[in-house]
């Protein structure tokens, strides 16, 4: 046995695992941070982490970097399992060199997105960077546009998955960005296109870097993150979870989570959840919740553009993308925010085949000069070319109001929706009662006005006309939501729908 070279090896072995060494590991922890590898661990099943590229090391010899060559460049990559399922990881290395980016980091960073690529299993990033080596000038740019290269031909073939553990600055976040989640941690996670200092000296505004780049930013602000969390801990696993509602890659579907929930249960709850009086307000989450298997909803960005809820649960056992509108939020609403919020959510349901369930109870589009002067026209049309051109299965059930343009481009039955279904309350016309008559009946008097009031409502506010027309198949008592909705996914299983053929369609943006 030829002990020395074994025991070279392991001493190199053991030398790279301590990234920058013992004293920047101990300043991570001070500063309330995880390693690369303690991140890597925790996030992945345990024991089933193999690293790749240990020995890399950079081949700079700018401003001092040649002395101190780090095996593995500020980066741990390779692949794992979580739940028993394929997954890789890439997580920057904070204790050497900052965990910024230099030519060799990129590549292993590559190498890590071609493997997931070519044997189709989601990419995880763990992010904690100064950015851009600065001693290795453009090849550290280089590097960046490899990445994000790689990043937009990944994206809708494997799930790709961003976690922001500590600075994240500059064009480092597109790549982020162009991925299909983000999760953040309070007072960790800072992203910035440009810092505090550069803001100050370009626009002369004073600016905290946690209000410019951290989670109540990016939280409720500019949509940005989807996932906030209290912990690094907490992030990861929630990060576990999120892959479980996810197929490996955009050939296979989402894993089938078998569970004890009767598929036909009943819930008389949902008979009282909606108040009688149409303009109450009422929580969505708690019809999503009543019906879903185990009723457990998996929220994603819960705190921006409240008025749309948008989320993964199981429908016996079965992954679907929830989006409802919110009645508690701006009486549900639709707006810019909350358009793009679920166009992008719908999209990537139909690039994963996740089937889409659908509630609806939406007032209108927000009218105002805000809305209109900031594109409502374009943000709003992203919700119906997302839905039209999706060709999983799409469900939907209308609680209460579905008005006018907002009606069509929530998943109505002549954009190609599969299964619509509608409760006895649902009000399903072209506006709201008062509205209308205000319209028709502008220079009426008071009495014929409350006759034609009463006369809109009982014809227009009511699921009855959409009914007679077919564009609502059943009209269904709330206690029955859950079953109908599992037996629309059964029959819509094996749906076969093919958009023509085109190299891409032109979203509006
Ligand atoms: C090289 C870097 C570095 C970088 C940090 N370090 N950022 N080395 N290039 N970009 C090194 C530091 O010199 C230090 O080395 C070690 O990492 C830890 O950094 P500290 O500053 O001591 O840590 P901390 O106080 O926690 O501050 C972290 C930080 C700060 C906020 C990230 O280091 C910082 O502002 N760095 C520069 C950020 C930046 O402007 N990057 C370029 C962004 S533009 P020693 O040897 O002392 O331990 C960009 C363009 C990308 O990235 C374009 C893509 C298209």
């Amino acid at each position: 046995m030829n002990t020395t070279k074994y025991n070279d090896f392991e001493e190199k072995n053991r030398k790279a695992e301590l990234g920058g060494g013992a004293d920047k590991i101990e300043k991570q922890h001070a500063a309330g941070k995880m390693t690369a590898r303690e991140r890597i661990n925790l996030l992945v099943d345990k024991d089933s982490f193999v690293e790749l590229d240990k020995l890399v090391t950079h081949h700079c010899t700018n401003f001092g970097m040649e002395k101190n060559k780090l095996a593995g460049d500020a980066m741990v990559s390779g692949y794992g399992k979580i739940d028993g399922r394929l997954v890789f990881v890439y997580a920057y290395d904070f204790t050497a060199y900052g965990g910024s980016l230099g030519a060799v980091t990129a590549q292993k960073i590559v190498k890590v997105q071609k493997l997931a690529l070519k044997n189709g299993a989601p990419v995880i990033a763990l992010n904690d960077s100064g950015g851009a080596r600065i001693q290795e000038g453009i090849e550290s740019l280089n590097g960046y546009s490899e990445i994000f290269y790689q990043n937009i031909m990944a994206s809708g073939v494997v799930p790709q998955i961003s976690a922001i553990l500590g600075p994240c600055a500059g064009g480092a976040c597109y790549s982020p960005a162009l991925t299909d989640f983000i999760f953040m941690v309070k007072e960790k996670s800072h992203m910035f296109i440009t810092g505090p200092d550069v803001v100050k000296a370009v626009t002369h505004e004073e600016i905290d870097k946690e209000k410019l780049g951290g989670t109540s930013t990016h939280g409720s602000q500019s949509g940005v993150t989807h996932f906030v969390c209290d912990t690094e801990e907490e992030l990861l696993m929630s990060i576990r979870e999120l892959i479980s509602f996810l197929p490996a890659n955009n050939m296979e579907d989402a894993p089938v989570k078998h569970n004890t929930d009767d598929p036909k249960r009943e819930n008389e709850e949902l008979q009282d959840i909606i108040p009688d009086d149409p303009d109450q307000p009422y929580d969505i989450k708690q019809i999503i919740e009543c019906v879903v298997d185990e009723r457990y909803f998996f929220e994603i960005m819960p705190d921006f553009a409240r008025n749309i809820v948008i989320g993964f649960a199981r429908l016996a056992g079965q992954s679907v993308g929830i989006v409802a509108n919110q009645p508690n939020y701006l009486a549900g609403v639709l707006d810019i925010n909350a358009s793009d919020k679920a166009a992008r959510f719908i999209r990537f349901c139909d690039s994963f085949n996740i089937p889409i369930v659908t509630f609806v109870d939406v007032p209108g589009f927000l009218p105002g000069y805000s809305q209109e002067s900031n594109g409502i026209i374009r943000h709003g049309a992203k919700m119906v070319y997302a839905y039209a051109e999706a060709t999983v299965p799409k469900i939907s059930v209308i609680t209460r109001k579905a008005y006018g343009g907002a009606y069509i481009v929530m998943n109505s039955k002549l954009t190609g929706s599969d299964v619509n279904f509608a409760y006895p309350t649902a009000e399903i016309a072209v506006m709201g009662a008062e509205g209308a008559i205000n319209i028709l009946f502008r220079n009426a008097d008071e009495a014929t006005r409350l006759k034609e009031l009463d006369a809109y409502k009982n014809k227009f506010a009511t699921p009855y006309q959409a009914a007679e027309l077919g564009s609502i198949d059943e009209i269904i008592l709330p206690r029955q939501t859950r079953i109908r909705l599992i037996q629309a996914l059964e029959m819509t299983q094996n749906k076969v729908v093919t958009n023509p053929h085109k190299k891409h369609g032109n979203m509006p943006l």
